[in-house]
């Protein structure tokens, strides 16, 4: 069977430009078999060879998937004529073809997944599948049980039907109040809505998860990784 160029499949499997991974190469950080390679041109064969860089072993991807933690300020688009986008923070070797699964406001911070795989993200978004979206928002009043029971009843915000049952969880209560809401489905500015209709404001919202995909404390906002493999697979089961 013919093998693919290493620094290729280190490329597709999201560990950087083709540029990026030869410095990975250059540092001796990337072994095939348990050898360390350091010739970007070494062929391997994807499903027969064992691939690592560092302790961590690198399968075969046919695209690239990467977990970002969006900061506020910046747009969930590919582009746009006068905001700055999410894909700015990626560089220009990383760029091509990716794009964000869903979308974030401008000011909601968390995860965001950026991927080229347009089947799975068609399948995260599609309103038949009923994905879990879980976020936290810091809202302006008291969240109390009856907004428990409002949410999990299902909400009119305006549209043609109500909202899906949610989960309301009260983490702090207080003037203001910090509280995790969890959504089966993704409605323009959903959470949003759905804090304002119960007089409680948002004041700030980050999403913590998609499906099984977890934000982890291992990125500052403004930073991404490319997904692991069991994160990769664990997606796809959805
Ligand atoms: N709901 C919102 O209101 N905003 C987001 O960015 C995501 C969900």
């Amino acid at each position: 069977m013919k093998g693919i160029r290493l620094d290729k499949y280190l490329a597709q499997a999201g560990l950087g430009s083709r540029t990026q991974v030869k410095e990975l190469l250059k540092k001796g950080k990337v072994t095939v078999n348990g050898q360390e390679v350091r010739r970007p041109e070494e062929k391997v064969i994807p499903g027969e060879d064992t691939v690592c860089c560092g302790e961590e072993t690198v399968g075969h991807q046919e695209h690239r998937y990467y977990l970002l933690n969006k900061p506020a300020g910046l747009v969930s688009a590919t582009e746009d004529s006068r905001e700055r986008t999410v894909l700015e923070l990626f560089p220009q070797g990383l760029r091509r073809g990716i794009f964000p699964v869903g979308r974030l406001d401008k000011d909601t911070v968390g995860l965001l997944l950026l991927t080229d795989d347009g089947e799975l993200a068609h399948r995260l978004l599609s309103p038949r599948k009923h994905v879990e979206k879980v976020y936290e928002a810091l809202v302006d009043g008291q969240m109390n049980q009856e907004d428990q029971r409002a949410f999990a009843q299902g909400l009119d915000i305006g549209d043609d039907t109500p909202t899906r049952p949610a989960r309301l969880e009260l983490c702090q209560v207080g003037e203001q109040s910090l509280v995790r809401i969890t959504l089966t489905e993704g409605r323009y500015h959903q959470v949003k809505r759905m804090c304002q209709t119960v007089g409680k404001p948002v004041i700030k919202l980050k999403r913590l998860s998609m499906g099984s995909l977890k934000l982890d404390d291992s990125l500052r906002e403004g930073e991404y990784r490319p997904l692991t493999e069991e994160e990769i697979g664990r997606l796809k089961e959805c």
